[in-house]
């Protein structure tokens, strides 16, 4: 503070930016000399270990992350204890990492937040256990973090978006649409009755033995399926988009799922090969099945949009539709919200695919 009194008093009515100027000449860090109040993020509730430091305008100072991927993409999908053991073994040095790119040290946070729920117990146990330890030692309070309101919150780092907004969370985990009305105000309009898209993508990648393709072994599923889909022809099959007469905002993938299992078994007879090679129609799917997710994930959005228009919900004339999770990431799955945006003249808007998956800054 006595470096900032003097350095302010050498211009007459200082503005800030020279002052971060003047300051950025002798390798000040603007953001710990003008804003007190930094927060640690810590993110463990699925397979990535994550945390970064966010100070009180919301600027990034630095962030860390593990991703456990490659490993699950081995063992065929998330072993909760493996998960747990990769988090143990990396949650020290991905916090270090995190404060060391921010120049910051535990005793300067203003407090420590990490995911509470929801998420696999045991990889919550871990980022949990660090942060109490951590706050215990350095004194520091504990924020809880709702993994779901986290990510919903997101887009408020990037842009400006006032409440009340729309937001559909579509990822591995997770898959729900809900008015969000203020930092912790949420009305859950619907959800999957079963499996999360991207889980539902995760395994017909793995059915399709996608890890075995050249181009798409170290891809998450949903990655592999949206590369793939690139090179094939949707109308070669033909899925229906589940639920199509339910007069909700409700989602399922399960059904659709044992579908697409049934024709990948029918496609193998006849061509002749065993589970576990690549079907020569594998790219046929992929774009067959990313249309029919896209179309019903666009169709019960436009029924969630729809909806809050009617009953004065949203913005009248600036309605906002914020997409994120991992599968938010998806090019033409956003096709689809955009076309439903488009016809509703609302404001479609995606955080930046880094922000879109699991991460520390959302949590900070
Ligand atoms: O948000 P996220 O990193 O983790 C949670 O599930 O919370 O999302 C990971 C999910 C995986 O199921 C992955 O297959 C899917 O997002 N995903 C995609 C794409 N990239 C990742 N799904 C469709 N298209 C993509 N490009
Ligand atoms: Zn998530």
């Amino acid at each position: 503070m006595l470096i900032l009194n003097k350095t302010a008093g050498v211009f007459f009515k200082p503005s800030r930016r020279k002052i971060y100027a003047f300051l950025g000449s002798f390798h000040f860090h603007p953001g710990k000399l003008f804003l007190h109040k930094l927060v640690l993020g810590i993110e463990t509730s699925c397979d990535d270990t994550a945390a970064a430091v966010v100070d009180e305008a919301g600027n990034v100072l630095g962030e860390a992350i593990h991703s456990q991927t490659e490993v699950h993409l081995k063992t065929g999908g998330i072993i909760p204890p493996v998960a747990q053991q990769l988090h143990r073994e990396n949650i020290q040095r991905i916090v270090q990492e995190a404060l060391s790119a921010s120049e910051v040290s535990p005793s300067e946070l203003s407090a420590v937040a990490t995911t509470i729920k929801p998420g696999l117990a045991l990889s919550l146990g871990v980022g949990l256990s660090f942060s109490l330890q951590l706050v215990d030692q350095f004194k520091k309070p504990f924020i809880p973090i709702h993994h779901m309101e986290a990510h919903a919150l997101t887009i408020r780092l990037t842009n400006k978006v006032e409440f009340p907004f729309l937001v559909l969370l579509i990822s591995g985990g997770h898959c729900l649409l809900a008015l969000v009305r203020g930092v912790s105000d949420f009305l859950l309009l619907g959800k999957s009755l079963d499996i999360a898209p991207g889980d539902m993508l995760d395994k017909v990648a793995r059915r399709l033995s996608l890890i075995k393709h050249p181009e798409c072994s170290t891809m998450s599923g949903g990655k592999a399926i949206e590369h793939l889909a690139k090179q094939g022809n949707r109308l070669h099959f033909d899925f229906q988009p589940p639920m199509q007469r339910a007069k909700n905002c409700d989602f399922s993938f399960s059904g659709l799922q044992h579908v697409i299992d049934k024709m990948i078994m029918q496609k193998e007879k006849e061509e002749g090969i065993e589970q576990g090679q690549v079907l020569s129609s594998a790219a046929d799917i992929a774009a067959a099945v990313q249309h029919t997710v896209a179309c019903h994930i666009a169709k019960r959005t436009h029924r969630a949009l729809l909806f809050c228009k009617q009953r004065g919900f949203l913005h009248q004339s600036n309605a906002v539709l914020v997409v994120s999770g991992g599968v938010a990431s998806n090019l033409y799955i956003r096709k689809a919200l955009e076309i439903v945006t488009n016809a509703t003249q609302c404001t479609l808007l995606c955080p930046p695919p880094r922000l879109c998956t699991d991460n520390g800054v959302m949590i900070a």
